[in-house]
C-alpha cells in the first residue's frame, strides 16, 4: 500500500505495454485473414506461394520495393494488382484508365484525407481538429499562392540570410557541410518568414518545424502496433503532439495574441503598424467567425501541420537537386548563364523564377528521377468502389500509384533512365509547348505533386521556393561533393529518400 502512489504511473504502462503486445498478436492475425480473403482476385507481386506468404511478401517488399512495383508495372498494364505493405495489402492502380478513375473519385469514396490517416493516425500525431478540419488547406491553395509575387523580397532576404548563417564559406577554400542537416533549416527560414515573419531565425524554433515531421512518424509507427482501443493511452503516454504544441505556443502564440487583440479592436486597416502579411494573418482571416479555429492552440498546431507538409518535401528535391549539380558540374555554366541574365533583366522576383526554363527543367528532372518513392497518390477506399475495369475494391483498401515505373516508363520518356536535366526545357522550346511541362504542372507522367483536385496546393511556392535557393547557391557558390560521385537515395519500403548523411563542399564562387 505504502508504495502505490509511486508505483501507479509505471504499473499502469506496464498493463498497456502487456495489453498492446496481445493485442498487437490478435491484429496481426485477424489482418491476415480479413486483408487476404476480400481481395483474392486482385494479383499479388512479390508475394510468394505457401505458409506466411504475405509475410515474406511483406518483408521482401521493405528491401525490393522498387524492382517488386516495376515488376508489376510490366506484368499488368491497365490492371490493378497488389503489394504487401507491412501489415496491410495495397492495390497498385496501373495505367491510364485506372489513374483517371482515382482522380475522378468522390472523396467520400476514395479519401486522400483517410489514406494519410490510415498511415499516420493523423488525429492522434497531427490532432483531431486538425484531421476533421483542415482549413489550411484552401489558404495555401488560394491566398499564400496569390501572395507569392508580393511576398517574394522578403523571401529573398531570408534565403540569402540564412546561408549567410549556414554555409560559413572562407575566402577561396571548401567547406563541407552535411547536406541534409544544412538544407533542413534554410528551408524552415524561408518558408516561416512566409508564415510568422522574422521569428523564423529562433534556433528552438526550428528544430522544433524541423523535428515534427520524425515526432510524427514516431508516434505513427507506436499507434500502428497499438489497438484503437488503447491509442488514446499510448498517445498520452509516449506521444509527442501535446508537447510540440506546447512549444509552438510558446513561440509563437504571444505572435497570434498580439493579431487576434488588434484585428478585434481595428479590423483589418490596423494604425499605427501595417497587418502583416503572413501565413498567420491568412489562418486569421480563414477562421473569421469561427471561434474553433481561432485560438492560439488551433492556429499554433495548423501551422505545425503547415510545416509538416512543407519542409521535408521541400528539403528533398532541394537535396537530390544539390547532389546531381555536384557530381555534374558540366551543367553548372549553362544554369549560371541563365540566371544571371533573367536577374538582370527582371531582379529576384517571382518572374524571373518564370523565366528560369533551364533551372526548372533540371529541378524536374530531379523530382522526376526521384520522386520520393516507388509508390504515391495512397488513398483509402472508404466505400466499395467499382473501377472502370469493373473490378470492385471494399472499403477499407489502400490504393495508390506506381509512380516512379510511370516516370520511368520508355512509352513516356526516352531514356527514362538517364538524367537529362534539360529535357524538359527542350520540350517547351518545341513550337507550342511554351507553357507546358513546367514543374509545378502535374501530369500522368509528373506525378510528384499528385494530379487532379487533391494535387499538392503547395506546389506553386514550393517550385519558387526551391528555383529560388539553387539559383541564389549557383550564382554565390561553387560545390561538389567529397568523390565526387552522387550518394544513392536511401531506400525504406516504398519510400525513397535522398541521402541524410553525406555532405557537400561549398566555396565562395571563383570565376
Ligand atoms: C517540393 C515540395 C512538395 C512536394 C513534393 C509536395 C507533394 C505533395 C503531394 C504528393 C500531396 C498529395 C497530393 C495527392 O495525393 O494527390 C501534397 C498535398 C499537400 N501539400 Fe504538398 N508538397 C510539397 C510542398 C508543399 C508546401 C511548401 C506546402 C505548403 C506551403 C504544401 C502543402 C500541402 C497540403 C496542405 C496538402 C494537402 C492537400 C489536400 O489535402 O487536398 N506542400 N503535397
Ligand atoms: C550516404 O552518403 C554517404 C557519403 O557519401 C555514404 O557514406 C553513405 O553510405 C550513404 N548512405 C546510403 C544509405 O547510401
Amino acid at each position: 500500500m505504502a508504495t502505490s502512489t509511486n508505483s501507479e504511473p509505471a504499473s499502469s504502462a506496464t498493463v498497456a505495454g502487456v495489453a498492446i503486445v496481445a493485442s498487437v498478436i490478435l491484429l496481426v492475425i485477424r489482418n491476415t485473414f480479413r486483408a487476404q480473403s476480400s481481395l483474392d482476385y486482385i494479383p499479388s507481386v512479390g508475394v510468394p506461394n505457401g505458409p506466411l506468404g504475405f509475410y515474406r511478401g511483406a518483408l521482401n517488399y521493405i528491401k525490393n520495393a522498387r524492382a517488386i512495383t516495376e515488376e508489376g508495372y510490366h506484368k499488368y498494364p491497365g490492371k490493378a494488382f497488389k503489394i504487401a505493405l507491412a501489415n496491410r495489402w495495397v492495390v497498385i492502380l496501373n495505367g491510364p484508365t485506372l489513374i483517371e478513375d482515382l482522380r475522378k473519385a468522390p472523396d467520400d469514396s476514395i479519401s486522400l484525407a483517410e489514406g494519410t490517416n490510415s498511415m499516420l493516425h493523423l488525429e492522434h500525431t497531427l490532432g483531431y481538429e486538425q484531421h476533421h478540419d483542415p482549413f489550411q488547406v484552401p489558404v495555401v491553395r488560394t491566398t499564400l499562392t496569390r501572395n507569392i509575387g508580393v511576398c517574394f523580397p522578403l523571401v529573398h532576404d531570408e534565403v540569402v540570410a540564412a546561408f549567410e548563417d549556414l554555409v560559413p564559406v572562407k575566402g577561396a577554400e571548401w567547406t563541407a557541410v552535411p547536406a541534409m542537416q544544412t538544407i533542413l533549416p534554410v528551408v524552415s527560414r524561408v518558408s516561416n518568414r512566409l508564415f510568422i515573419g522574422l521569428k523564423c531565425r529562433d534556433p528552438e524554433y526550428i528544430k522544433l518545424t524541423t523535428g515534427f515531421a520524425q515526432d510524427v512518424t514516431q508516434d505513427a509507427m507506436l499507434l500502428h502496433i497499438t489497438p484503437s482501443i488503447l491509442r488514446p493511452i499510448a498517445v498520452r503516454l509516449f506521444g509527442h503532439l501535446e508537447g510540440a504544441t506546447r512549444s509552438a505556443m510558446a513561440h509563437i502564440g504571444p505572435i497570434i495574441q498580439h493579431r487576434i487583440e488588434m484585428d478585434d479592436k481595428y479590423g483589418p486597416d490596423w494604425p499605427n503598424e501595417d497587418r502583416p502579411n503572413d501565413m498567420i494573418s491568412w489562418l486569421l482571416d480563414a477562421a473569421r467567425g469561427q471561434p474553433s479555429r481561432r485560438s492560439i492552440r488551433t492556429l499554433s498546431r495548423t501551422l505545425l501541420n503547415v510545416n509538416f507538409g512543407a519542409i521535408h518535401t521541400t528539403t528533398q528535391g532541394l537535396l537530390h537537386a544539390l547532389y546531381h549539380l555536384a557530381s555534374r558540374p558540366e551543367y553548372v555554366g549553362p544554369l549560371r548563364e541563365e540566371i544571371e541574365h533573367v536577374v538582370r533583366e527582371e531582379g529576384w522576383t517571382k518572374a524571373a523564377m518564370g523565366k528560369m526554363i533551364k533551372l526548372d527543367s533540371f529541378m524536374k528532372e530531379c523530382a522526376r528521377i526521384s520522386p520520393g518513392g516507388a509508390v504515391g497518390m495512397l488513398r483509402q477506399v472508404v466505400k466499395d468502389f467499382t473501377f472502370s475495369d469493373g473490378s470492385t475494391v471494399p472499403a477499407g483498401t489502400l490504393v495508390g500509384i506506381p509512380i516512379l515505373a510511370e516516370h520511368t516508363d520508355h512509352a513516356k520518356y526516352t531514356d527514362p533512365d538517364t538524367f537529362d536535366p534539360f529535357r524538359f526545357a527542350r520540350m517547351r522550346e518545341e513550337a507550342g509547348e511554351g507553357t507546358k511541362h513546367q514543374m509545378v504542372t502535374p501530369a500522368p507522367d509528373f506525378l510528384v505533386f499528385g494530379l487532379g483536385r487533391h494535387a499538392c496546393p503547395g506546389r506553386f511556392f514550393a517550385v519558387n521556393e526551391q528555383k529560388l535557393i539553387m539559383a541564389h547557391v549557383l550564382v554565390t557558390y561553387d560545390i561538389q561533393l567529397k568523390d565526387g560521385v552522387r550518394p544513392p537515395d536511401e531506400w525504406v519500403a516504398l519510400l525513397g529518400a535522398a541521402n541524410s548523411t553525406a555532405e557537400v563542399m561549398f566555396r565562395k564562387r571563383s570565376t
